[in-house]
This record gives structure tokens, sequence and C-alpha cells, in this order.
């Protein structure tokens, strides 16, 4: 058979797909695998099983970081595809997983088909991509790009104070393997859009030029504590009025920068957390994005400005806590060109475009030539329950990761 035309097997991808999507499957139709629950240790252990039945070794790194590998003719480097299998609280079935589960359907077909390749193949599942339960998202990719360091990371706590060294070792999944320093040669990631840009022009995959930029900020707003009933609204020092001040000049100088900035409050916490008790304090968050770094900085001054005026107008006190920043990231033209090559051998129309969502493969680009593939999103919702990719898009996507892959890894038979 001519290469060219060596297709994956969707319906093989899309039962994964679903029965990976029962483990933490929630009543609307999506998925809870918040990282190092029980329900991402039990998906781990199904992926790990996958992976073992396709004649893959499994190892486990010290961060949780699952490196299932295919042999090739020769014994390195590794051509790699990696994402997450953790997700949001109401998370949906595909975010994530679709890029793990489409790197194994890749080497299903390999071994289907009877292939050697010359380079080995690597799957990755990187731990907490998310950032829902720990923040900052993207960690364990990050430790193994060395932006951050283990011990930090170890140390993070839950809402509920648990300590992430601790989740990860109750899981069962703190790896002997050092973190970081695998022999790659290049690495795709597969994931849906998460946008509406390829439903709207009708085209199952896309072509990832780079990733917006992301800044995380943790604000603390605080005043006193009083009775809701006796004391006179101009005697208070109440925390609220200063977020109501915050966040409307936030969104305002949000809205002046023009159409591709973001500005997400995802979490609002008052404390004490009283009906009848003006609260001490507000904690909420802030997530920043925009694909340029000059934008990115005007819009952090903006921010902390409306923290200065708020807090004097209402006599209260603004900490502004950056705890995370992600800059742009463009990715490299000779496996975008990769990309867009595979799409064409499969005779898939594409189009360029940049990532609004943040992706493991931001810090693997770091450490290894990397890009993405992107396969259409309906309505262009993601981070919802109903999140959804048809299994045409899915396995349009895992064809194009085939043959991208493919071209790197090589045939040796
Ligand atoms: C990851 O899902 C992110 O973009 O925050
Ligand atoms: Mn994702
Ligand atoms: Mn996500």
């Amino acid at each position: 058979m001519d290469r060219k035309n060596l297709r994956v097997n969707g319906e093989r991808l899309w039962s994964r797909l679903m029965e990976l999507a029962q483990i933490g499957a929630t009543p609307k139709g999506g998925v809870c695998r918040l990282t190092l629950s029980d329900e991402d240790r039990l998906g781990r252990e199904l992926f790990a099983r996958w992976c073992r039945e396709a004649g893959m070794t499994v190892e486990v790194d010290a961060m949780g970081n699952m490196f299932a590998r295919r042999p090739g003719r020769k014994s390195g480097p590794a051509v790699m595809s990696g994402s997450h299998l953790d997700s949001q609280p109401t998370g949906g079935k595909f975010d994530g997983a679709l890029g793990v589960l489409a790197a194994l359907e890749v080497v299903d077909t390999l071994n289907d088909a009877g292939i050697e390749t010359e380079y080995p193949i690597e799957i990755v599942n990187w731990t907490n991509e998310e950032g829902a339960r720990f923040a900052p998202a993207m960690m364990s990719s990050g430790v193994y790009a060395g932006v951050f360091k283990t011990e930090d990371i170890y140390a993070t706590t839950d809402h509920k104070g648990c300590r992430f060294g601790d989740e990860l070792e109750r899981i069962g999944y703190k790896g002997d393997l050092p973190v970081g320093g695998r022999d790659w040669k290049a690495s795709f990631e597969l994931h849906i859009e998460q946008g509406p840009i390829l439903e709207a022009e009708n085209l199952p995959v896309g072509v990832v030029t780079g990733v917006q930029g992301i800044r995380w900020f943790t604000v603390t707003i605080t005043g006193d504590e009083v009775h809701a009933g006796p004391t006179p609204m101009d005697k208070r020092r109440d925390p609220v009025r200063g977020l109501h001040q915050m966040l409307a000049l936030c969104y305002e100088a949000t809205a002046a920068e023009g159409e591709w900035a973001r500005f997400t409050v995802g979490e609002i916490n008052a404390l004490p957390g009283s009906r009848n008790t003006v609260p001490g304090s507000v904690r909420f968050t802030i997530d920043l994005r925009h694909p340029e770094d000059a934008a990115l900085d005007r819009l952090e001054n903006a921010y902390r400005a409306a923290a200065e005026d708020a807090a004097r107008v209402h006599n209260v006190d603004i900490v502004v806590d950056r705890i995370w920043n992600s800059p742009p990231v463009a990715f490299p033209e000779e496996l975008i060109a990769s990309v867009a090559n595979a799409a064409e051998t499969c005779g898939f129309k594409t189009r360029r475009l940049v990532s609004g969502a943040g992706h493991d493969s931001v810090y693997v680009s770091r450490v290894c030539p990397t890009t993405m593939i992107f396969v259409t999103s309906k309505d262009g919702i993601s981070h919802n329950e109903a999140e959804y990719s048809s299994p045409e898009a899915c396995e349009a996507g895992a064809n194009v990761l085939l043959h991208a892959m493919l071209e790197q890894a090589g045939v040796a038979n």
C-alpha cells in the first residue's frame, strides 16, 4: 500500500474517547477528572493499559508525567506527541483526552499496518495541564522545561489545603524518573480548537502557528468585617465596593485594547462568607490573555492602576499578585509546514490559526521543536460539559497527526 493512503481507525479512537469519558462522567454529558483525583488515577490506569496492549512500555517521572514508548529501528531521538487527561471541574470529553488518545491511535495504526519507524515514538500524558485544582496551568510540562521547580510545585495547595506532592503520592503516580531531559526530535499535539474559527469556515482541521500569552493574578481586597444592619454605608471599609470599581475599570481597559484582549474573573471568594456581615476580604482571580506581550504589559499596568484607584476611593487595601506569566509562543515554521503537508496528504483544506487556550506544547516548545493541530469544536464551546467535536473531526485530526509524525519518524521497513 502507498503509505500516503494509510489512515487511522476512527471508530477505535471514538470508542476509546467515549470509554475514557465514563471516568468522571457528569450528569450533563461532560467530565470532571480533576488532576490527582481518584478519577485522574483511573483515567491514567486505563490509558496505561491501552498503551501496554499496544506493545508500549510506560514510565512515570517525579511529576507524574507518563511516557509510553514504541521503539524505532534507531534508539533515538523519539517523535513525541502528548496532551493531558485531566479536566476542568465541568469539562468536556475532548479537551486533552483527544490528543493523548489520538497519539495512541497513531501507534495502533502503525501496529496494524506492520510499520516499523526509523525513530521511536513517545506518547506523553502531562500532569495538571488545566490548573483548575492546583495553579498555574501546564504545571508539569513547565517543570519538564525547567520553568518551575519540582519542590515548589509539590508545595502548592488546592482549595482544601491538600498538597500537590501528597496527592501525587496518594494516587500512586510519584514516579522514579527524573523530570526532563528526554531525547525528542519533534513534538506534535492534537487538540480541539476550543474556539469558533474552524467551524465558521467549515474546516475539519487547522494548522496552529503559536499560542497567545497568558498572565494569571490573584487579587486580595481587604477592609473591615462589620455588621450589615447597624453600620452606616459611609462608615464601612467594604472590599466589595473596591471589587465593583476595580472590575468596572478592568473591563473598560480590556475593551480599549480591541478584539484580541481577554479578561476573565473565574473565582471570587468573600470572607468570612456570611450574608449579614460585610466581608473582611475578597479574593478573586484574573486570567488575562493576548497574542502580544506589549498589549499584556499595557493591560497589566491598567489593572494595577484600577486597583490603586479603587483602593483610594473606597479606603480598602488591594494587593495584586501575578502568579503566572506564560509569554506568547511562535512554533517553528518547519514543523508548521510539516503539519500543513500532512493535511494536504489527507486531502483536507486547512487554515493557520493562533491558539487562544494554553497548552503543554507552550513549555515543550522550549526543549524541542513543537507544533499543534486543531480539530473543529462545535459552536466553539469548551471548558463546558457541552464541548463536542464530531467523530469525523477527531478522525481527521488523528490522520493529520499520523502523517505529520510519520514524516518525522521515517519508515524503516
Ligand atoms: C488551559 O486550558 C487554559 O488555556 O487555561
Ligand atoms: Mn487542553
Ligand atoms: Mn482546558
